[in-house]
């Protein structure tokens, strides 16, 4: 038993939509068990995002929100969208009020593991040769880019003609920043790093390949290498184990963090956090909404519940508590317990809220 702190950690939930509140609630409920077990004390606050905020308030963010999110230890986030919200204009739809979010609270780190569990193994579709021992971290850059360069925008042409622009900007500060993050980590992982970017044809990535060619002077612990984007995609799924950390910018971040979330079996596994230089961090499930399943307790909340583990490790100093719910989830797996996405022959299917059970099991068995 670890002695018991005054601290009462704040954690606002955002569930969002679809699959979200199933996800969430068995996240929660593994949260409080190691809360218990551990003496940690945390306090609950539930906040609107995404289709579900647009329903209650017009907006995919409401000020509020960001608000109580800011007042918090930590963020735990779900998922956001669905059909129901695909056609709004921009400003309201619920991809807005996430990159809001992120960029509210200046969170230009994201850190997406894509780790391959030896009981996962037959779930890859990948040849188990290829994908065994795969262990990647991606270091995405998730205020900048593409996704929030300008000017952006549709614009009427004078001869009549639409023109859509997005820019994709980089700033030394913001790829120098990003860049010691990524050295860092790469220093407590493998001690390799490669960084993504389009230098043969991008000048942003010109400035970009500069920047983290420069900054790689001052960690030389660390071996860097350079890729193109489109030559990286297709390493990931030819020889994955020749990664060990990946920088890279937002839009090539989002693409290769799906590649490589595929690469461990099911997108269903795979956490995130997201980093700012101070105040809360965002974690979250790599995986989306999946509104084909909402409601049928169909879906798997192993990457909820590890994105809550990156909490305890990364927003509020619990490595212990991390550390319980990560064998935790080893543990049920090994019991042989599979939702949908992971099933395989031999194994016994549980749905999302059998697997929450089983894994407070684990929790309760470990004491
Ligand atoms: C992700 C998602 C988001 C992104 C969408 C939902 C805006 O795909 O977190 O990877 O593109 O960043
Ligand atoms: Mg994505």
């Amino acid at each position: 038993m670890i002695a018991p702190t005054n601290k009462t950690y704040r954690i606002t939930l955002l569930p969002g939509d679809g699959i979200g509140p199933e996800i969430m609630a068995v996240a929660v409920a593994v949260l409080k068990q190691i809360g218990e077990q551990q003496a940690i004390a945390f306090e609950f606050n539930e906040a609107l995002i995404g289709g579900a905020a647009i329903d209650a308030t017009g907006s995919p963010l409401p000020d509020e929100t960001l608000e109580t999110c800011r007042q918090s230890d930590a963020v735990l986030l779900a998922s956001i969208g669905g059909y129901k919200w695909d056609n709004l204009p921009r400003a309201q739809r619920p991809e807005t009020g996430l990159l809001g979010l992120r960029s509210g609270l200046g969170l230009f780190a994201n850190l997406r593991p894509a780790t391959i569990l030896p009981q996962l193994l037959a779930a890859s579709s990948l040849k188990p040769e290829v994908v065994e021992g795969v262990d990647i971290m991606v270091v995405r850059e998730l205020t900048g880019g593409i996704y929030f360069g300008s000017p952006k925008g549709i614009f009427e042409m004078e001869n009549g003609e639409q023109r859509g622009v997005s820019t994709m900007v980089y700033t030394s500060s913001e790829i120098d920043r990003i860049g010691k993050v990524a050295f860092e980590t790469a220093q407590k992982r493998g001690g390799r790093l490669c960084s993504v970017d389009k230098a043969n044809v991008l000048e942003v990535s010109q400035l970009w390949r500069d920047r983290i060619t420069t900054l790689s002077q001052s960690y030389s612990d660390v071996e860097l290498s350079h890729l193109y984007v489109d030559n990286a995609a297709m390493q990931l799924v030819r020889a994955p184990k020749q990664f060990d950390t990946i920088v890279t910018g937002n839009l090539f971040g989002d693409i290769l963090s799906d590649a490589a979330a595929m690469l461990t079996g099911s997108i269903g596994m795979l956490p995130s956090a997201s980093l700012g230089e101070s105040g809360p961090g965002v974690y979250e499930p790599v995986h989306g909404s999946a509104p084909d399943i909402a409601g049928q307790d169909k879906a798997n909340p192993l990457a909820q519940v590890l994105s809550a583990a990156m909490m305890l490790r990364y927003g509020l100093g619990q490595p212990a508590a991390a550390e319980k719910i990560e064998q935790a989830v080893l543990a049920v797996l090994d019991q042989g317990y599979r939702t949908g996405d992971i099933m395989s022959e031999g194994m016994t299917p549980v749905g999302c809220k059998e697997m929450g059970e089983v894994l407070r099991k684990a929790i309760a068995a470990s004491e």
